[in-house]
């Protein structure tokens, strides 16, 4: 299984003071030299971490992939076709959230996210759509002609007892194997720690976990070269 490091928590950092450091494109290199797989971060409409200068720059930079998430509007789609990121994720975005707080509702949106699709696909990116483990959702991600689905694990970690947990995983599991029947790649992500990552990544079918905050919070204290070598230790282990 892949492991993408999401690093806009490196962004959060520095536009806490409005300065220059830490720079999030540094840390992506480090990240790269300490395994992983793919560099993850997500340009917001409002800017709150991530600017437009780290995303030109972590296209120059990152040797691996780049895997961009982006709200499904025209102001993205225009920067993502201009970026060309190897892959972008579209997902829910709304301004007073602290973080993508559920998967994104492609039957309701059907049309905007078919067309967001559509454009990036045309200009070269592979699409994946960040849903919950729901089977409508999976399908019409599928019909809007997406590459992947990246299934929201949130349930799954905030789950407060065994059962549940167990529950949410079983879901994931049967709704990873519904997706590669449709003819989807899966990755999975979100809220995963050096707790909970263990028993998603014993999971078939799923190509790749995306993690930001677990690792970054982890990197204050150990550095980020030892905070991805944990997290690739534990998903392969
Ligand atoms: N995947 C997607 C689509 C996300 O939006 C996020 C959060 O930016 C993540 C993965 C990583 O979540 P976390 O920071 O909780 O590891």
């Amino acid at each position: 299984m892949r492991l993408g490091v999401n690093i806009d928590h490196v962004a959060t950092i520095r536009e806490a003071r409005k300065t220059d450091e830490p720079d999030p494109v540094a840390a992506a290199v480090l990240v790269e030299l300490a395994g992983a797989d793919g560099i993850v971060c997500h340009l917001r409409e409002d800017r709150r971490h991530l600017q437009d200068r780290d995303l030109y720059l972590l296209k120059e930079m990152v040797r691996s992939h780049l895997n961009l998430e982006m709200a499904a509007t025209m102001e993205m789609t225009d920067i993502a076709t201009k970026v060309k990121p190897d892959m972008a994720t579209i997902v829910p975005e709304k301004r007073e959230e602290i973080t993508t707080e559920g998967g994104l509702n492609v039957v309701n949106n059907f049309d905007l996210i078919k067309d967001t699709t559509m454009k990036l696909r045309e200009s070269g990116i592979i699409v994946s759509l960040f849903v919950d483990p729901d089977l409508e959702q999976i399908k019409a991600s599928a019909k809007a002609g997406a590459d992947y689905i990246e299934l929201h694990t949130g349930k799954y970690a905030e789950a407060e007892d065994a059962k549940t947990q167990e529950e949410e995983l079983e879901k994931i599991q049967s709704m990873a194997f519904a997706g590669v029947k449709l003819g989807l790649g899966v990755s999975a992500g979100h809220g995963l720690t050096y707790l909970n990552v263990q028993g998603i990544a014993r999971l078939d079918k799923i190509e790749e976990l995306n993690i930001g905050h677990s690792i970054i919070s982890r990197s204050v204290f150990t550095g980020i070269e030892r905070a991805v070598l944990d997290m690739i230790d534990l998903i392969n282990n």
